[in-house]
């Protein structure tokens, strides 16, 4: 499909996905806000990890620490050394700057001469309190599982857990990206979700594989087509200054095969080096764990699982007479990631009694699911604005309704109705 990436920029917005931030003054680069749909699939990610995480596998527990954090943690973890920058060239006619291993994707329009590379760290620096001096500088955090580390003995004291676990953690990163680019694939600002799992050093290798895999399947459980989805060994010179050993996963977006998630071995890496600093001992029993971390990117993810979902249906669907014959768009997500769950429809909007048993139907099940009552415009346009945003069922109330206390249920993929009692909606759709 021809520039698939620029069609769903454009879809994101008009349906109130994604929206570039401060819009109204020409937007701030690499900035995004997610929209009345967007927050709902996003939260439907997170939601779907962090139960994955905490409910389904064993031994996992959760943790919501601070943004900022003292900057002995950037200096322990190896953040403001060279070990977390970017090499960046600047083209000496314009003035551009440009990531040096990005370079074969960058045309410096005036062709001018480039510097040498020299590295620019990624952290995020602010001032803490009133007074912007050195003193006062601190940093927005880069990864969240520094904060999984900041608070392992209080995890291990307060839920008494034993090796192996895991700490599981959802949050916001903030990257000074040279070259943020491809929508909200590469922000400054983003979300991750991330686990590390501690474990003692000889099961390291045995968990890696296990994870991998774990992590592969949530992916394909979520509707991702196994051949869009490929793993990709780090070569040892690439890897990340704490990691002995990374696999990243990656999607094949409309701009090529790109990281969505990486898992990592890092060793004692964090636990050994937050021990020096700060004199406090981390280790258990005599050791310090190994860790393997799974790190996923939530806007990341939600890219991946929109393209995947985006579907441009030629000619339209021929379920009703009112069919448009234009090409119409359905969002082919999963249930669990559908922004509205259901759809509730009355077939009329002036018969009184249809209406008032349509607004029944819609009190009963929006305490247990995304609904959306709507009655303007014909059925088959509602039909239709409910696939584009992936809605995958629509209810409608029509005359029988009245008589018979039942609804049709349309799935959104066959366009197959069923009549269901009103009673049985909520088992049904649940
Ligand atoms: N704690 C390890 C870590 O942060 P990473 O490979 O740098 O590892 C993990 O990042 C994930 O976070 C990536 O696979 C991606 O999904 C997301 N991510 C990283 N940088 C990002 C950015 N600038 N914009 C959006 N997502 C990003």
């Amino acid at each position: 499909m021809d520039n698939l990436l620029g069609k769903i920029i454009s879809f994101a917005k008009r349906r109130g996905f994604v929206f570039q931030s401060s819009d109204i003054y020409g937007g701030f680069a690499s900035c995004y806000d997610f929209g009345p749909l967007g927050v709902l699939m996003k939260r439907n990610i997170k939601e779907s990890w962090f139960f994955e995480m905490t409910r389904i596998q064993d031994n996992i527990v959760g943790l919501d620490s601070a943004i900022l954090m003292s900057p002995k943690v950037w200096e322990a973890s190896g953040h403001l050394t060279a070990g977390f920058a970017d090499e960046l060239v600047e083209c000496k006619k314009c003035h551009r700057r440009f990531r040096k291993d990005l370079l074969e994707d960058k045309i410096c329009a005036c062709k001018g001469e480039l510097t040498e590379p020299r590295k620019f760290n990624l952290m995020m620096k602010t001032f803490a309190g009133p007074v912007e001096d050195v003193a006062a500088v601190t940093y927005l955090r880069a990864e969240t599982c520094q904060g999984i580390y900041m608070n392992f003995l209080n995890v291990i004291q307060a839920m008494r857990l034993k090796l192996p676990f895991g700490i599981a953690q959802i949050g916001k990163s903030f990257r000074n990206e040279i070259t943020p680019k491809d929508f909200i694939f590469r922000t400054r600002e983003f979300e991750q979700m991330e686990m590390q799992w501690f474990c003692r050093p000889e099961e390291a290798d045995k968990f890696f594989d296990f994870w991998l895999e774990q992590r592969l399947n949530w992916y394909y459980s979520l509707g991702i087509n196994k051949k869009n989805l490929k793993t990709y060994e780090v070569p040892k010179k690439e890897l990340a200054h704490y990691a002995k050993r990374a696999v990243d996963i990656l999607y094949k977006f409309p701009f090529g095969w790109k990281e969505i998630e990486g898992v990592h071995n890092r060793g004692d890496w964090d636990l050994s080096n937050h021990s020096k600093h700060s004199n406090k001992d981390l280790k258990y029993e005599d050791f310090f764990p190994h860790v393997i971390e799974t790190s996923a990117g939530a806007d990341r993810s939600l890219l991946a699982f929109l393209c995947e979902a985006y579907q441009e249906i030629e000619g339209g669907r021929t379920e009703t007479t009112e069919s448009t014959k234009e090409k119409e768009i359905m969002l082919n997500l999963s249930k669990t990631l559908a922004p509205i769950k259901v759809a509730v429809l009355p077939l009329v909007k002036n018969k009184e009694e249809v209406v008032k048993k349509a607004r029944e139907v819609f009190n009963l099940l929006k305490k247990d699911m995304a609904c959306q009552y709507d009655e303007s415009g014909s059925i088959g346009r509602r039909y239709r604005r409910q696939d584009e945003i992936g809605t995958p069922n629509c209810l409608t109330i029509d005359f029988d309704s009245l008589k018979n206390d039942d609804v049709t249920v349309r799935d959104r993929n066959t366009m197959k109705q069923e009549r269901v009692k009103i009673k049985d909606l909520p088992a049904k759709l649940c």
